[in-house]
Parts: C-alpha cells; structure tokens; sequence
C-alpha cells in the first residue's frame, strides 16, 4: 500500500514543499527513511514508531519504506515527524487514502504521542498557502503564527491522536484566529532620551542616524553614558510597518526565538550581543544554520559595546551585510541567505585604558598601545561606520543639573518626517538614505559648484577615501531632510564631516 502525505522543509528563509511517501510491503519488519536525511530523521523513525503505539494505534509490522522528496532538499529537524506518521497510518489503511490532501502537516512527535512546537511555520504556512492548501496542521503553539497568513486554515493540534481523528472525521478542529500584538523577543525597557543629561551632540548624531538609518561609533571613557544613550535610539524610531513586522516574524521563527503563541513581532529589535560571541552567532549559520544576531536585529539596531573587543573574524563577516543589507552563507550544497538590515551602533573606548582625552583622569596607554588598540576595527570598517562622534563625560554642572531633555517622542516625530521624505524620493530595497544606491547617491546629492569646492578641500584635507566620501554624502542628505531642505546646503556638509572624527584624527 501507498500514501503520500504534504509537509515542509524551511531552507533559509524560505519553505518548501517536501512529500512524504510510504509504501508498505510485505517482508520482515524494517522501517527505512531515504531522502537524504540527517541524523535528526533517523531519530525520528523511533519517536513515530512510538508516538503511534502511545496513540493506540497500529504500527504495521511489515517493510515500511518512507521517501522524503525532492530528495536534494537537505532536510533538517524533527518537522516531519507528524506527516511521517500521518503517511504510516494512511499506508497501512488506518485513514482514508486522501484524507490529508488538503493539508499542509508539521510538528515534532513526543513519545508519548504529543505534538511539539517547531521552527519556521510562519515561513512554512506562506509556502503552503501558495502551493494551494487550504490549511496547515501545526502543533497549537504554532497556530498563532500560522495564522498572520490569510485565506490559510491554521490547525492546531495538541496530540497525533487529535489529528488522526481529525481526519477521519470524527473530531473538527476550528481553525485559529490571528492575534494582534506581541512584543519583540528581546524586549528593552521603556527608555528616553529624556533621561540623558546634557551630551546634545551626541544627541544629534543619533538622531541624524536614526532618520537616515546611518551607522555609528561612539568613542570615549567609561561611564560617559555610550551605552545609556545607545540604548535610547529604538526610542525614536519609526513603527514597523505590516511587511517589516511579517519579515522579522518570519526571521525570529526562523531562528526559533520566538515565543509560544506569540504574534507579530511588532517592535524594532535592539540586539546587543556580547564581544565573545562567535562568528557564527553573530552573522549566521552553524551546522543547522540559523539566522544569527545581525539578522535577528534587520529593520532595527545590532548594538556592539566595546566595538575593539571583537574578535577580527566577527568584525569581517559585518561588511557584507553592511552593504548589501543581507548575508550570505555558503554550504558544500547551498547557498543561503538571511536579511540583515540593521543600523549598526559601535561603542569604544579612545584606548585601552579608556581615560585618553577624559578630563578626570590621566591616560597611561602608549601611542603605540592607542594605535594597536585602533587598529582592531581596521579601515574598511570605519569607512562604513558613517558617524564618529565622541561622548566626552559630562562636566559636573551639567551631571547635577534640574534642566530635563527633549524627550524621545519629540525626536522621534523629526525623525519620521525626515523618513517620509526619504521614502516619497527612494523606492526599493531601502528607503533610507543610509542605504542608497551608487545610482540613487548621485542622482539625489548632487551638489552646487560652491559645495563641490569645499568637498574637495575636505577630502584633499582628511584623505577621505572613496567610501567614506560616499558616506558624507549620504549623511549630509540626512541632515539636509531633518531641515525639510531639498538641495544640500554647506552647512549640512560640514555637519556630516565634522562627524568624521577618527579620520581627523588620524592625519594629527
Ligand atoms: N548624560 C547622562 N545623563 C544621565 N546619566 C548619565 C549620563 N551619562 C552617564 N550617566 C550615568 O552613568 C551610568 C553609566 O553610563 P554608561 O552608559 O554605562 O557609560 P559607558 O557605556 O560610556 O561606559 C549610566 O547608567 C547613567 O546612570
Ligand atoms: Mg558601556
């Protein structure tokens, strides 16, 4: 006998269909998976084995062959346990033959005949609903994931049990309703810039990042306030819109960070992985590959404290994404690849002991410990970050003063001003400034015979290489934005490179 059951294999980002196929025959018992499957298959041969007896159903005792197709699909995981069983059962005559046709089944089998939550579905159900299903069965913790997608049933099930009888008929399952919220997984407290004292620069910069999604570098001594004020930048971003919300759901399920239950990630991430996370962590991938943090952070912040302290492969595997807004991982059979747009954040100290420049203490690095320390970050990746600025620590008066901040809700209104006009001038991938075409830069920031003269001073005058020339300009359309300016003026010019304080530091 026969069957043929649908299921889904996530690769990357994206779903695809994988049909389960048994065919029974007479012989001595055997129970055989093909298809190209991992070890994770070969253990789930014996939690169907035992999910189907704990269900107090029939495990055929004759040769059982299951064939997971297309069979160049690697599949990982313990996703196909459900549709697995469901094939045995239909193979051996214990569920009419077409009865699961409809259907879409994922979900890893417990012993016991349970069904447990697993990764991807809402990538999984989006695949399903273009392959023509009318529904997909998911264990109940993925239902409401399953259902952001419309005009797709998302069946929850709790037991294998459930969903035999579901399918022959004796027990309707209601499909379940989408749910509105959820919060990111990485949710920060409730912070705003009005907690931050003085520091107005500082202030400026971000806010010039935040309306054109530039990159930035904070530098100076411990306890200046970088990290407080990093935190402070999610504050005064714009809402997500429903298709970032969809991309980044789909990314932190992808992940399997997302928590049972959980809608829509509905607020911009700010992730801040520590200095000793590994390469893979960091950008993606492993033996399973996994989205890591720079695409756990797309359309928010990846803030990395103490930016030197990295290790020079994690720094490398940044440009990539920082340019193309996605990363790349390449596998002996695949290539794969997970979107990370991110505005990066940076912190560091000016050196190793973090006091050079602090009005409080002396320094006591040498020149040639201050250039190592440096170094670490290396050129190309400097020329990426587009805003340097430094975080001097505040003088007392301004610590112990009454005066309160602008709170974020004020700044962030600039900010989505300045992102509207963005959005009606770029159209594509990135509807920041940051994230501009070549094509697009030299379209939108052309410059007036007075400003190209003073570009070219500066650039003869800080040695700005090609990149970084790029990143003035883009920045200086951010701030010429912000001031609801169309051409850009000489004024934003200077701002944008006064924002360049290592390079001007470098040539003294
Ligand atoms: N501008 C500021 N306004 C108010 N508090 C500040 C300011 N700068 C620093 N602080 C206080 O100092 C603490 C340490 O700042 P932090 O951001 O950790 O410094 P850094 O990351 O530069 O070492 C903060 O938690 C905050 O309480
Ligand atoms: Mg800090």
């Amino acid at each position: 006998m026969q069957a043929i059951v649908h299921s889904s294999a996530v690769v990357g980002m994206d779903a695809l269909g994988v049909l389960v196929e048994t065919n029974i025959a007479l012989g001595l018992p055997a129970f055989i998976i093909v298809g190209l499957p991992d070890t994770a298959i070969q253990e789930s041969r014996e939690r169907v084995r035992a999910g189907i007896a704990a269900s107090r159903l029939d495990f055929p005792l004759n040769r059982i062959t299951v064939n997971l197709a297309p069979a160049d699909v690697r599949k990982e995981g313990p996703c196909f346990d459900l549709a697995i069983a469901i094939s045995v059962l239909a193979a051996s005559g214990q569920l009419p033959p077409e009865a699961a046709d409809k259907w879409t089944l994922v979900g890893e089998l417990s012993l016991t005949g349970e069904l447990r939550p697993v990764r991807g579905v809402l990538s999984i159900a989006l695949a399903a609903r273009a392959a023509g299903k009318e529904g997909i069965v998911v264990p109940s913790e993925n239902a409401a994931e399953a259902a952001h997608v419309d005009n797709l049933k998302a069946l929850p099930a709790r037991r294998l049990r459930d969903v035999v009888d579901f399918l022959r008929g004796t027990l309707p399952i209601d499909p379940v309703e989408p749910n509105g919220t959820g919060a990111a997984p990485q949710d920060t407290p409730d912070v705003d810039f009005a907690d931050v004292k003085g520091q107005q620069h500082v202030k400026r910069a971000l806010e010039v990042a935040a309306a054109g999604g530039h990159n930035v570098l904070m530098i100076g001594p411990p306890g200046s306030g970088k990290t407080m004020l990093a935190r402070r930048v999610s504050s005064v971003l714009p809402q997500l819109d429903i298709d970032e919300s969809i991309e980044l759901t789909r990314i932190y399920s992808v992940a399997g960070v997302l928590a049972p239950n959980a809608g829509l990630v509905r607020k911009r991430p700010f992730r801040a992985p520590h200095h000793t996370i590994s390469q893979a962590g960091l950008a993606g991938g492993g033996s399973h590959p996994r989205p890591g943090e720079i695409s756990l952070a797309h359309h928010g912040v990846l803030f990395l404290d103490e930016l030197p302290e990295f290790g020079p492969g994690a720094l490398q595997v940044l440009r990539q994404p920082l340019e193309d807004g996605s990363v790349t991982i390449s596998r002996a059979r695949m290539t794969l690849r997970y979107p990370a747009r991110f505005t990066l954040l940076a912190a560091m100290n000016p050196c190793p002991c973090g006091h050079l420049g602090d009005s409080a203490r002396p320094c006591s690095c040498s020149q040639a410990q201050i250039c190592a320390y440096r170094q670490r970050i290396g050129g190309p990746l400097l020329d990426r970050l587009d805003i340097q600025v430094e975080v001097p620590r505040l003088a007392a008066e301004e610590l112990t003063s009454t005066r309160s901040s602008e709170p974020s809700a004020r700044i962030r209104d600039r900010v989505e001003r300045a992102r509207r006009r963005q959005r009606n001038r770029l159209r594509g991938a990135s509807s920041c400034n940051g994230g501009m075409t070549s094509r697009q830069l030299h379209r939108w920031c052309a410059l007036g015979a007075e400003e190209t003269r003073f570009m070219r001073a500066a650039v003869d005058r800080l040695g700005l290489s090609a990149r970084a020339y790029d990143r003035v300009l883009k920045v200086s359309r951010t701030i010429a934005d912000l001031a609801g300016r169309d051409e850009i003026a000489l004024s934003d010019l200077a701002e944008a490179i006064q924002y360049r304080c290592l390079d001007r530091e470098q040539l003294s």
